[in-house]
């Protein structure tokens, strides 16, 4: 999730230890999918292109491929701008996990109220993850960032916990510093009960550690994986987290 988007990128990654991979981000509405053209204008962004009449059946042959050769389980992180095309993605069969894309900040995705902008709005992104919750036939994550202006990050992580989402994946950025914020990993899983999926800036056994010990249950690392090579293996640290992946 960093760009790349293919079951042979995770594949390669797979022996380092994930209990869990996530492919996509994709857009699944046409919104999201005009969106992603004008964003593949600007640059070398080559998963956002997918028409949508495909993308259905693009997901469940990336799914697939990964079930093939792997016990894994395997999650889609997806940018829509109503619930129901992600609710017709969870009808995949091998596909365990949906993540709605709270996230992204390209302009293009949160001037169409997409991506990180739905934090704006608590009523909407309630209303978007109840549809998820009820209607999906996969778990459901969602994926925030942190520390975005104006945005109470645990404020919206308590919403989302108290709708029975089965992840919160948080990006714990700090804007302006090297490091990630892990105060306010500490301060979500003080005050909600949700499996924390910590994100940013994990390069090494040192900073998954610290991810872990802040109270994330799990992690997830991009960037550091980018040459389709992890520079430590993740089963030396199993026993840190308190809480197991399970689907
Ligand atoms: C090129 C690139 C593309 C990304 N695309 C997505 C995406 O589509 N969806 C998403 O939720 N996060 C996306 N991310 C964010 C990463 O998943 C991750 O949250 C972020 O890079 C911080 O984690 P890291 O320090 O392990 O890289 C992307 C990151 C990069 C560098």
């Amino acid at each position: 999730m960093a760009g790349i988007t293919d079951s042979k990128f995770v594949k390669q990654l797979i022996p380092y230890g994930f209990d869990m991979v996530t492919i996509g981000g994709y857009n699944v509405d046409e919104k999201t999918i005009k969106a992603g053209e004008e964003i593949l204008k600007k640059g070398n962004r080559k998963e956002f292109k997918i028409d949508e009449e495909c993308i259905i059946n693009h997901i469940e042959d990336e799914v697939n491929n990964i079930k093939e050769d792997f016990d894994i389980i395997v999650s889609a992180n997806l940018r829509a701008t109503t619930p129901d095309p992600i609710v017709e993605i969870s009808k995949i069969k091998e596909l365990d996990v949906i993540e709605l894309n709270a996230h992204c900040r390209q302009e293009e995705l949160t001037n169409i109220n997409c991506g990180q902008e739905i934090m704006k709005n608590p009523v909407y992104l309630e209303e978007f993850i109840k549809e998820l919750t009820k209607k999906s036939k996969s778990k459901v994550s969602v994926k925030i960032r942190a520390n975005v202006e104006g945005i109470n990050t645990l404020n919206i992580s308590k919403i989302i916990d108290k709708l029975n989402t089965n992840f919160l994946h948080l990006d714990c950025m700090k804007p302006g510093s090297p490091n990630c914020d892990l105060e306010i990993i500490k301060k979500i899983n003080e005050n909600t009960d949700i499996f924390i999926i910590g994100n940013n800036s994990i390069i090494d056994i040192n900073s998954a550690k610290n991810m872990l010990s802040a109270g994330a249950s799990g992690i997830s690392i991009a960037r550091a994986t980018l040459n389709g090579k992890l520079s430590f293996n993740l089963n030396k640290i199993k026993n840190y987290s308190k809480k197991e992946v399970s689907i």
